[in-house]
């Protein structure tokens, strides 16, 4: 298995471009199952999890060709529902795939998901709202099996605003007859471009970035061209590694005000932010302050999904920083790492105390998670000293070569 080689204590100087946005080219590639047509998706990232989209896609009859960063995928022949398991674990939006294959087929089979351990998983509101629109479920050694003779529109309550749920019952809701209120949804970017993309083929979809998006089902859907948003957490990874290693860098081709709770928390450690219309420049002057209450919430609230490049920020501010993560139950497991590198944090329950220390210390320790493992390589970036990190695969499903993009920035870091 590769290993990242990190040597660290140098500053960073120049810009990054950040690619498109992982979570939400994701569900958009679902919703290419929906038309019987060609999909052409433009600023597409070349990562893990896009090519384990792309096997899916393929075992259930679709055309996928992959140049530079646009995929083509030719959907007229979709004819299989099942997804096998090996292909169901390789990440947690395999889920996504439910609700697309649902409304394509009227049926699906498929089992759980795989994806980041970040605590429990379930998918219980993706099966209930699916259950609303007129879905039937059934367990049969292991899998899940989802039929729907004839969907109908409905109003859909979420409990929570889950992402991939919002995202399920837009695509099945898509193919129904008779309109779909999902009230409670995600407001998340990701969300408004999968509207948007479903707009481009046709699809009459609206509301969506509000708690309510409605869906008037059965519009016939054409082929598309469709360019994704960018990444708005590699963005704030890059931003969290250059407050944290020092220098000057801009993060460019990105939507400022997709992290703006982030960027608003880096002014108040002391950074210096200057945003534009579609880049961020941020320096450091000396020590940062800790930062009292990060606490993580749905959007527009603190994404859970940049707690853990920013905890690596905040190991080296002076003070104690808080962190209370509200979304998922196991999103702490980057702290073992970061007290590897010399850092001092005590969880508890939901809640990490992080002491801020004069300096970081190389050392070998091990990718655990997506966000958690980029966490550590900007940690490792700070230390002193050499670092190893194993079981990169895990960043690799978010990051296009991250050890390419830190490099060019000016830091010794190499892949192994
Ligand atoms: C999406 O995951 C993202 N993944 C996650 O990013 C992100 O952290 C999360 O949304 C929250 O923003 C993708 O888009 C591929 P949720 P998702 O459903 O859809 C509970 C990354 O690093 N829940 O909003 O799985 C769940 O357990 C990844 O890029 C249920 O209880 O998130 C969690 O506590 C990590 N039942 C909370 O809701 C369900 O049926 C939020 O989950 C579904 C979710």
């Amino acid at each position: 298995m590769s290993t990242l080689i990190v040597n660290g204590g140098r500053e960073l100087f120049g810009e990054v471009s950040v690619h498109g946005s992982k979570n939400s080219v994701l569900p958009i590639l679902a919703a290419t199952i929906l038309n019987a047509g060609t999909s052409v998706i433009h600023n597409c990232p070349k990562l893990r999890d896009v090519y384990a989209a792309i096997e899916i896609l393929r075992c259930i009859g679709c055309e996928v060709s992959f140049e530079e960063n646009t995929l083509t995928i030719d959907s007229k022949n979709v004819n299989n529902c099942e997804i096998p398991d090996e292909l169901m674990r390789e990440m947690r939006s395999s889920v996504i795939f439910m609700g697309a294959v649902l409304g394509r087929l009227g049926r699906v089979s498929l089992f759980a998901p795989g994806g980041c351990e970040l605590g429990a998983r379930p998918i219980d509101l993706h099966i209930s709202a699916l259950k609303t629109l007129g879905a039937h479920f059934r367990e049969e050694g292991g899998a899940i099996r989802c039929e729907a003779r004839r969907m109908r529109g409905r109003d859909i309550v979420l409990s929570f605003p889950s992402v991939g749920a919002t995202e399920n019952a837009m695509l099945a809701a898509t193919a129904c007859e008779g309109r779909t209120r999902i009230i409670n949804a995600a407001r998340e970017p990701e969300i408004e471009d999968l509207q948007n993309f479903l707009k481009a083929q046709g699809a009459e979809v609206y509301g969506a970035g509000s708690s309510t998006v409605t869906i008037e089902g059965k519009r016939p859907l054409s082929s598309v061209e469709y360019t994704v948003i960018p990444d708005r957490i590699c963005a704030a990874t890059y931003l969290c590694a250059a407050a944290l290693c020092g220098g000057r860098v801009r993060v460019s081709g990105i939507i400022p005000e997709h992290i703006s709770t982030v960027t608003t928390i880096l002014d108040g450690m002391g950074c210096d932010i200057r945003i534009d219309e579609k880049s961020i420049d941020i320096a450091r002057r000396g020590r940062l302050s800790a930062i009292r209450n990060v606490r993580t919430m749905p959007y527009p609230g603190f994404p859970t999904d940049a707690q853990p490049p920013l905890m690596a920020l905040a190991t080296r501010c002076a003070g104690t920083s808080t962190f209370v993560e509200n979304i998922f139950d196991g999103r702490f497991r980057h702290v073992g790492g970061l007290i590897r590198l010399g850092a001092d944090i005590k969880i508890e329950g939901k809640i990490a105390l992080v002491y801020g220390v004069e300096r970081l210390y190389g050392s070998n320790i091990d990718a655990t998670d997506l966000r958690g493992g980029a966490a550590m390589v900007i940690a490792a970036m700070a230390a002193e000293g050499e670092s190893r990190i194993g079981e990169i695969h895990h960043i690799d499903r978010g990051y296009e070569k991250i050890e390419e993009s830190m490099s060019a920035l000016g830091a010794d870091i190499k892949r192994r």
